[in-house]
């Protein structure tokens, strides 16, 4: 047996190994909040099993390929980000890249590449928008919250050029929203910047409307809950206010 190792194929272990890199730092960089996916949302909001299937179902048959992007609404507190954050947990999983942005931060970081001292230099920006980097090559581009973001004129053609170079390269994406996409046009009836994105957005994604529980806003109800024991534990004496 020869004792020279097999190097044949060097250059596709070295991008490999450098893909892993990305995912591995990309679960790492998933907010604690929202690190336990599916499980956890299970056991938190139990009326989102069915959505929970649904999403484990899309994340096994998904292609990095065609217009088999999500879009997901729903009121505030429903738990739209943290399905966003189980997917791109159970694609990190499966040695897919993907690449997560909540849509205000991004808004923040694309104005941040105007200041000359910034860290994301616009050239660094405008290489993401245009797929030169692994981020606008990633399997799947998450944007969390759009249509929350303050956006200027030049930071929407810079989402949409972000969202178009996807859309004609046929990449998907996950977008979550508290506005429907009905909605969100019907928000920006006059806008031809918004309708052109969310014309894209129609054809790409499958629409996901995440369903409230009785009591919509899950947040409120950990308060309730957390009142309820600090009750029992005779912790407190005047009941938690309610909502
Ligand atoms: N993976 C998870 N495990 C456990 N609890 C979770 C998980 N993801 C979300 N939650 C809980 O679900 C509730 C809703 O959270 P989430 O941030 O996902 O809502 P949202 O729909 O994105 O709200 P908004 O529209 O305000 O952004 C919160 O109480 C949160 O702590
Ligand atoms: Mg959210």
């Amino acid at each position: 047996m020869s004792e020279i190792a097999d190097l044949s194929n060097w250059e596709d272990d070295t991008n490999a190994l450098h893909q892993r890199q990305i995912i591995e730092k990309a679960i790492a960089k998933t907010s604690s909040r929202y690190r336990r996916g599916f499980g956890g949302i299970r056991e938190s909001m139990p009326h989102l099993g069915a959505t929970c299937a649904a999403l484990e179902q899309w994340c096994a048959e998904f292609e990095p390929k065609g217009d088999c992007g999500l879009y997901l609404h729903g009121a505030t507190g429903t738990g739209k980000t943290g399905l966003a954050q189980a997917v791109k947990l159970a694609l990190c999983e499966r040695n897919y890249v993907v690449d997560s942005w909540n849509s205000a931060k991004l808004m923040d970081t694309i104005r941040d590449s105007y200041n000359p001292n910034s860290e994301h230099n616009r050239q660094e920006i405008m290489r993401f928008a245009s797929g030169d980097d692994y981020r606008g090559a990633a399997h799947l581009f998450i944007l969390d919250d759009l249509g929350t973001e303050r956006s200027s004129e030049h930071d929407l053609d810079v989402l949409y050029l972000i969202l178009n170079l996807r859309y004609d390269e046929m990449r998907p994406v996950l977008v979550t929203s508290n506005h429907s996409l009905k909605s969100l046009l019907a928000a920006h009836v006059d806008d031809l910047a918004w309708q052109r994105l969310i014309s894209r957005l129609a054809e790409m994604c499958e629409e996901i409307g995440v369903p409230a529980a009785a009591r919509p806003d899950q947040r409120l109800t950990a308060r309730r809950r957390r009142g309820k024991e600090a009750e029992d534990a005779h912790r407190v004496t005047v009941p938690t206010d309610e909502f």
